[in-house]
């Protein structure tokens, strides 16, 4: 069985997957909308993949015996006022995702819930992964600065940052 505490943490945990998915559908869209096909492919790839995290999740909650409730999501931003501010917004959610994910790492530790703590190793590593791209592509965009060229180099060069999506 699942720890009540650990079951809401992870419903919790959801419902950020979730939201997450839909604040890159939105910034796929608003790059799509505004010329820049390449981060909007990516953002379309990132949205797959969090909403991949979000299911994973949902089914280990089922299969532990506890209830993954789908949760009603919160408004997503949708308008940017550059392409450094889409990937600022990423970078911001990343970090909020990581900051829960280590909280219920923690909780599984004061309850001693191993086989959680173990299963929620993988979430871990996901977000040092995203993290990381997160803020090598924000060093990217301070080199280009305002220069027109070398964002829209960037912009087709950044669909080869993309994650796969991972189907596990
Ligand atoms: Fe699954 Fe990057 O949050």
């Amino acid at each position: 069985m699942i720890h009540s505490e650990i079951e809401t943490l992870l419903n919790n945990q959801i419902k950020l997957e979730g939201n997450a998915s839909m604040q890159y559908l939105s910034m796929a869209s608003w790059a799509e909308a505004n010329g820049f096909n390449g981060v909007a492919t990516f953002f379309y790839n990132q949205a797959e993949e969090e909403r991949m995290h979000m299911i994973k999740l949902i089914k280990f909650v089922n299969e532990r015996g506890g209830q993954a409730i789908i949760p009603v999501l919160d408004q997503v931003l949708k308008d940017f006022k550059s392409i450094n501010d889409v990937f600022e917004t990423f970078l911001t959610s990343e970090e909020k995702v990581t900051n829960h994910v280590n909280q219920v790492v923690y909780q599984c530790l004061q309850l001693k819930d191993y086989t959680i703590h173990n299963f929620m190793q993988w979430y871990v590593s996901e977000q040092l992964e995203e993290e990381t791209l997160a803020r090598t592509i924000l060093d990217k965009l301070k080199i280009i600065g305002n220069d027109k060229g070398g964002l829209y180099q960037f912009d087709k060069d950044i669909e080869t940052f993309s994650v796969e999506v991972d189907n596990e």
